[in-house]
């Protein structure tokens, strides 16, 4: 008799990515810039041996980390496996079954999956990103009295922001009623004017930090957690059990990465800049699609006007033109797609022709 298999709760966005990204010839929709390639980063010590990394992540990258931090300490520090490993271990520790927690909505389901698979009860904030009461959803989440709340500014997939002082009013609020406030800071940087780490505004609070977006290097596979020691020493104690430590190779190299940290931001910022352009010329020029491209972030949600079935349409798009646009029905949103403005232009130019030449050709299929 074999074992019984308990799948996990499945996170359909990363599932449909499996299925079409290695597959397709232009990604539209990616959360993330096209990588610098291996000669362009910088080199890392041709002595360094691989061995098994240090628990908590190496000192140079924990100190980098840390400094970049105005506050925390190398205590407050935990090198993880990409935000994705960092988000998994915060809802393991913080939540229990029969918790309550706040979320986005629309979000990204690294933010609740795990949380969910613990038997904790997600609540949805309804972030404000289409002129909605900033205040009313967030009230009547915090009145459900949750155990842990996370906000995600830029916001995939809206490109949403909140403002340093609105962080300030969401961390006051939710420490009045006991509660610990995660922000998922990977996007950070893609603000104009961003605000500082929620953890240097409130050392309560927990940032959590990605190589992956604002650094444009997600095959580092690196990200972090700053909080206070005792949800770093229990994260570290999961983490034992998940991936051990973090790569010496690619820890050497996100620690010089780091300390040029402007260099690498305003790489992903030019490769931004030209594609919220060619997807607003795009969009005004064309009678499918209705939205506004976000100033901060890396992605899009814009909508679809011709009442279409949203994961129907992207799977032709990816099926017939080669083409990723995300499907809404992932963030809970059938009727949006997804864009990521963080491709080559060239290659997104490209892409927005071909996307074109395949809504002109869709017909709708039932399923
Ligand atoms: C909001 C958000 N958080 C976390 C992640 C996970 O990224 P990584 O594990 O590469 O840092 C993503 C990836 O798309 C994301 O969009």
């Amino acid at each position: 008799m074999y074992a019984m298999i308990h799948p996990p709760i499945p996170f359909p966005l990363e599932r449909w990515y499996a299925r079409y990204e290695t597959r397709t010839t232009h990604n539209l929709s990616g959360a993330t810039v096209l990588p610098p390639r291996l000669d362009e980063l910088p080199t890392p010590p041709p002595d360094l041996r691989l061995t098994y990394g240090y628990s908590h992540g190496h000192p140079a990258l924990v100190d980098a980390i840390a400094a970049y931090h105005p506050g925390a300490t190398p205590a407050n520090v935990l090198v993880t496996h990409g935000s994705a490993e960092a988000l998994y271990l915060l809802q393991r520790v913080l939540l229990t079954a029969g918790d309550r927690f706040v979320t986005p909505n629309p979000c990204y389901g690294a933010l609740f999956l795990t949380g969910e698979e613990v038997g904790a009860q997600r609540i949805p904030w309804e972030v404000p990103w289409r002129d909605a009461d900033p205040w009313e959803s967030w009230d009547a989440a915090l009145t459900h009295t949750p155990a842990l709340v996370v906000v995600n500014s830029p916001h995939n997939p809206t490109g949403h922001t909140v403002s340093a002082a609105d962080l300030e009013r969401m961390a006051a609020d939710v420490r009045r009623i006991g509660s610990r406030l995660i922000v998922d800071e990977v996007q950070r940087e893609l603000q104009p004017d961003p605000p500082p780490p929620i953890f240097s505004m409130d050392p309560k609070a927990v940032s959590v930090g990605s190589f992956s977006k604002s650094f444009g290097l997600p095959g580092l596979r690196l990200g972090w957690i700053v909080a206070d020691p005792a949800i770093i020493e229990a994260c570290s104690a999961l983490r034992d059990r998940t991936t051990i430590c973090s790569s010496p190779l690619t820890e050497a190299i996100a620690t010089a990465v780091l300390l040029e940290a402007p260099k690498w931001i305003a790489r992903s910022w030019a490769m931004t800049a030209p594609n919220r352009a060619l997807l607003e010329d795009w969009l005004a020029d064309q009678p499918y699609l209705r939205g506004v491209v976000p100033e901060a972030g890396l992605t899009a949600f814009i909508r679809v006007w011709m009442q279409w079935p949203t994961l129907d349409l992207c799977d032709y798009l990816a099926e017939t033109f080669g083409l990723l646009v995300a499907p809404g029905d992932y963030f809970g949103q059938p009727g949006f797609v997804r864009f990521g403005l963080g491709n080559d232009p060239n290659h997104f130019a490209d892409g927005l022709t071909r996307l074109r030449s395949g809504l002109d050709a869709y017909i709708p299929r039932t399923r």
